[in-house]
């Protein structure tokens, strides 16, 4: 019950707990006697070139039309704090943007008169919001976007000298929308920022305009297809986060004996990931899973709340970063005491066969995306089909009317990696499950058994087992490269990293085992 007597709305309560000060003299002498911050502006990104060829790209697809792409705003976690800032993987590519840069910001495509038919279609332009003066009460006061509180934000020159695209006050963004409204289409990329979206909306409204959401989301199918090959630039930050991962690996390896000493050990090895992630890079390119023993059946088990105990496998998927915002997506299931049993070592050969039979396929000329997956299920039903597990033959199986053996792998074996751990994720199906690989793509091969403890179609000794490994890779010239090569995975590989990282057993010497 609201007290009749209680005149304070509801929405001003929140500020309740602080008592900032009102006064003149203080936002007069709060706005005086900074140093003048000196104006160096940065570097030119790395990011920058290959971002404006990227919009060149685009611009040929949507000649004479207005794009716009938003960073997206900050999201509410709980009451008046927000998640951590991350702008939306098409602003990122088309701006080179990353990290936690910027929210609410626009990048506007505004389409060139009489565009030469082999020059520049569209002028770029970034629409933010700036750093505000010390003698604003933002300054002090908004904990969103003040510099008291999130620090020095950067100005309009210092984005325009960093990706080289020309800057505006976000203040101007209705107005740069609206113009000549009704002789131009305006595409938004959907779902990136309710507020852009609806300010388009109300623009078109007003025109009368025949746009309709199909036109955005053809944009957001073209800026998706973009993405489903790399440039050489996105692959070397794709490096950088296989490479930080591995390191991630490394940690969570090594924290194995403080994870099984403790009641909820799982959390102990995402941790130790998660240190990485944040130390080396901009945080986890999505939820860490640390599964041991039978969790490991539950694909999306990111509670990670259970203990780890001496003997289990432990399936850990995990994906470092960095702050480009391109991701790894890595994993790796690892005996916690340093050797497989006989039962374990059988299942993980199993998936690791599957894996270099997908990674055979992903090499051949001509052959398809959905062919990896399929050479991946061949071994698959194969194997249960010599285990005694499949009610028909392999072959019958793998028919499409039969599909048995994918009761214990119900996931896909592939999907693009890039900005996004499921990259180009609205690009049309023949151009992405049906489409012939070419060079610049990299995906995911991980494939998997899993073996529930209540499964009573599994041979009792495998029950509990479950078994991923996973890589990612980029289709060359002339084959295939395991970009993840670096972070073993053969039985024999996995147990000597294991038992290399793990303390020695007491009494012995460091690498004595
Ligand atoms: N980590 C998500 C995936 O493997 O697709
Ligand atoms: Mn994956
Ligand atoms: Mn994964």
């Amino acid at each position: 019950m609201i007290d009749e007597t209680d005149t304070q709305r509801l929405a001003e309560r929140g500020s309740n707990r602080s008592q900032r000060p009102t006064s003149q003299a203080f936002r007069e002498f709060i706005a005086g006697n900074w140093e003048e911050r000196e104006p160096v502006l940065p570097d030119r990104s790395p990011a920058a070139a290959p971002a404006a060829a990227r919009r060149k790209r685009i611009g040929l697809l949507f000649r004479g039309d207005r794009l716009v792409v938003p960073a997206g705003q900050l999201v509410t976690r709980s009451n008046d704090t927000d998640y951590r800032f991350r702008p939306h993987s098409a602003f990122a590519h088309l701006t080179g943007l990353g990290a936690d840069q910027e929210p609410d910001a626009v990048l506007l495509l505004e389409p060139l008169a009489d565009a030469p038919a082999d020059g520049p279609t569209h002028e770029a332009v970034l629409h933010i919001r700036p750093a505000a003066g010390k003698d604003t009460e933002e300054f002090y006061a908004d904990a969103r976007y003040g510099e008291l509180w999130v620090g020095v934000r950067p100005t309009l020159a210092e984005v325009e000298a960093r990706t080289g695209i020309r800057c505006a006050h976000l203040d101007t963004l209705p107005d740069a929308v609206a113009k000549d409204a009704g002789q131009v289409t305006i595409r938004v990329v959907p779902g990136a920022d309710a507020a852009v979206t609806a300010l388009v909306q109300r623009v078109r409204e007003e025109v009368g305009a025949t746009t309709s959401t199909e036109d955005d989301d053809a944009l957001a199918e073209a800026l998706s297809e973009m993405r489903l090959t790399k440039d050489d630039h996105e692959i070397g930050e794709l490096r950088m986060a296989i490479a930080a991962t591995a390191a991630g690996f490394d940690d969570l390896i090594r924290s194995f004996p403080r994870a099984t000493a403790h009641p909820r050990g799982e959390r102990v090895l995402e941790g130790a990931f998660g240190a990485r992630a944040r130390e080396d890079g901009n945080g986890l390119g999505y939820e860490t899973i640390a599964a041991a023993g039978d969790h490991a059946n539950t694909l999306h088990w990111i509670a990670n709340d259970g203990p780890v105990r001496p003997g289990q496998l432990v399936l850990v998927d995990a994906g470092v970063e960095v702050d480009s915002l391109y991701t790894a997506d890595i994993t790796r299931t690892l005996p916690v005491s340093g050797r497989f049993t006989d039962a374990q070592r059988e299942v993980y050969q199993a998936v690791l066969d599957a894996c270099e039979a997908a990674l055979g396929k992903a090499r051949e000329k001509g052959a398809r995306f959905r062919d990896v997956h399929a050479a991946a299920m061949e071994v698959i039903a194969q194997r249960l089909e010599a285990w005694g597990m499949l009610p028909v033959s392999a072959a019958e199986s793998l028919a499409p009317e039969g599909q048995y053996h994918r009761r214990w792998m119900v996931h896909g074996t592939s999907h693009h990696l890039g900005l996004d751990v499921h990259d180009c994720a609205q690009a049309r199906r023949e151009l992405y499950l049906d489409a012939e690989l070419r060079p610049g793509m990299v995906f995911t091969i991980e494939p998997g058994l899993y073996f529930r403890a209540d499964d009573l179609a599994v041979p009792p000794r495998f029950r509990g087992i479950g078994v991923r490994i996973e890589d990612d890779v980029l289709v060359t010239g002339d084959g295939a490269e395991r970009l993840s090569e670096e972070i073993p995975r053969t039985v024999a590989d996995v147990e000597a990293w294991v038992q290399r990282l793990l303390p020695p057993p007491d009494g012995q010497e460091a690498g004595a085992r």
